[in-house]
C-alpha cells in the first residue's frame, strides 16, 4: 500500500490545486500537523481535567454542526474518558461570511444535561456571538458544569468575551475552510485550514 503525507501535498499560498475547484484557497493558516498536534494536546489536558469528574456519568461532548464535526471526531479519540457525544445544529442568519448574531437551533441534543459534566466543542469563535447563545441555552438546563472547547478564535473581533476554557488556535481576519470549515458548504474535507480567497482577491 502507498502511503502519502497528509500535509505535503497542498499547493503554496494562492496557488490552485491543480484539478481541483481550488481556485478561491489561499495560504495554509494552520497545517495538519500542527492541528493534530494542538488536538492531542488538547486532549490531553481535557483527559486529566475529567478524569476525577467521570466517576459516576461519561462527560458530555456537544458538537455544534457543521462545523466542528472533524474537530469532534479527532478530539473525542485524544480522550482517555467516559464520553457521550452530542450534537446541536444551529442556524445563523446573515450572509456568507459573517454572522448576525440571530441563532436558531436547527438540531437539539437527543439527551438531558441535568447534573452532568458538559464540553461544548466549536470550530471558530468570530463574534463570540454564536457561542453566547449557546451558552445560555444550554446553561438554562442546568448542567454540573459547561465549558467550552474552540479550535480557532478569530483574534480581536469578539463583542462578547467568550471565557474560553480549551482554545486551539488565534488566527487573523481572514476567512478560512478546512477542518470542517466550509463556505457554502464547500471544503469542509481540506485536512488543513487554509484562507478562502473571495472572487476580487484571486
Ligand atoms: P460567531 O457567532 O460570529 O462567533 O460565528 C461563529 C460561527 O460562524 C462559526 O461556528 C462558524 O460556523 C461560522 N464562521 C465564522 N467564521 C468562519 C470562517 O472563517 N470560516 C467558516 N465558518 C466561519
Ligand atoms: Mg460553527
Amino acid at each position: 500500500m502507498t502511503t502519502t503525507s497528509s500535509t505535503g501535498d497542498h499547493p503554496p499560498a494562492g496557488r490552485r490545486a491543480p484539478g481541483r475547484a481550488g481556485d478561491h484557497l489561499g495560504q495554509v493558516i494552520v497545517s495538519a500537523n500542527e492541528l493534530a498536534a494542538k488536538v492531542a494536546e488538547l486532549g490531553a489536558r481535557i483527559t486529566t481535567d475529567y478524569a476525577p469528574l467521570t466517576d459516576d456519568a461519561p462527560l458530555v461532548l456537544v458538537g455544534v454542526l457543521k462545523g466542528a464535526f472533524v474537530f469532534l471526531s479527532d478530539l473525542a479519540r485524544h480522550l482517555d474518558l467516559p464520553v457521550e457525544i452530542e450534537f446541536m445544529a444551529v442556524s445563523s442568519y446573515g450572509s456568507a461570511t459573517r454572522t448576525s448574531g440571530v441563532v436558531r437551533i436547527v438540531k437539539d441534543l437527543d439527551t438531558d444535561l441535568y447534573g452532568r459534566h458538559v464540553l461544548l466543542v466549536e470550530d471558530i469563535i468570530d463574534s463570540g456571538l454564536t457561542l453566547r447563545y449557546l451558552r445560555k441555552n444550554l446553561a438554562v438546563r442546568q448542567p454540573a458544569s459547561l465549558e467550552v472547547c474552540a479550535l480557532l478564535v478569530r483574534d480581536g473581533l469578539q463583542r462578547v468575551d467568550p471565557s474560553l476554557k480549551y482554545e486551539g488556535f488565534r488566527i487573523p481576519p481572514d476567512f478560512v475552510v478546512g477542518y470542517g470549515l466550509d463556505h457554502t458548504e464547500q471544503y469542509r474535507n481540506l485536512p488543513d485550514i487554509r484562507t478562502y480567497l473571495e472572487s476580487d482577491q484571486i
